[in-house]
């Protein structure tokens, strides 16, 4: 793959951008380990199921920044691609989707970009998730590399449908029959109903414990 070099004071080679790009991805992924810790330690519950994360392949960005009507260069990759460096966070419930998203927010050195929430307005095709592209800050030996990261963040049943939809995309080369298409989004709208009720039994499952909890403390008072 050949990209033509050009004169930046930021990343100007293909190794810097391998090197700098998966170096931003990687403390993306251990900031949310650290946050999923933490939240274990704190509230005896796992807010993150699994965490993906991944970079562009040449191939893919070349074909993107074409699509763009851009010239194949390093500096057009890191100034017009969002998603060389992503990371995907796989939720249980939609409310762990905007505790995460706040976090993140909330952190110092993270600068957010742009947010499309697909959740609160999915697509035609039914999709729904939580997008970040966010800026950290990559200290290399003499200097410092503000570098881009999309995030994605999805409940478990959400990306249960993206990836299949995803194949369904491909196998068609995106022209899909409507009655699939169709399906598609019958599909997303059960994945809606599921975790909204995935959701309400985990708030009824919370109650019920703590409501116990409380009359064992009562009980052991009292027998005291
Ligand atoms: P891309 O050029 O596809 O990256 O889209 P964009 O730059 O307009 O950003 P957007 O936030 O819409 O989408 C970014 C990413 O979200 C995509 O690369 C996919 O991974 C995912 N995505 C967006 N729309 C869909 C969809 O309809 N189906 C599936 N399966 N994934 C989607
Ligand atoms: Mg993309």
């Amino acid at each position: 793959m050949e990209f033509k070099v050009e004169n930046g004071d930021g990343i100007d080679s293909w190794k810097e951008v391998t090197l700098v790009y998966s170096a931003a991805l990687r403390q993306m992924e251990t900031k949310m380990q650290i946050l999923n810790d933490e939240f274990q330690h704190v509230h005896q519950y796992n807010p993150i199921e699994h965490i993906k994360a991944r970079i562009k392949t040449p191939e893919s960005i070349v074909k993107k920044l074409k699509r763009y009507g851009q010239e194949s260069t390093i500096d057009n990759m890191v100034k017009y691609i969002n998603d060389i460096a992503g990371i995907r966070i796989i939720c249980s419930f939609t409310s762990d989707i905007y505790r995460i998203a706040d976090m993140i927010r909330d952190q110092k050195d993270i600068q957010v970009i742009a947010v499309k929430d697909y959740i609160t307005y999915p697509k035609a095709s039914g999709y729904k998730s939580y997008h970040m592209i966010v800026s950290i800050p990559v200290y290399l030996s003499d200097r410092t590399v503000d570098t881009k990261v999309e995030i994605q963040i999805r409940t478990v049943a959400m990306d249960f449908w993206a990836s299949l939809e995803h194949k369904i995309h491909y196998k068609f080369e995106g022209d899909a029959p409507e009655s699939i298409k169709n399906e598609l989004v019958e599909c997303a709208r059960m994945v809606s109903d599921l975790d909204a009720r995935m959701l309400s039994l985990n708030e009824e499952i919370l109650a019920i414990s703590q409501k116990r909890e409380e009359e064992k403390q009562l009980n052991s008072v009292t027998s005291k």
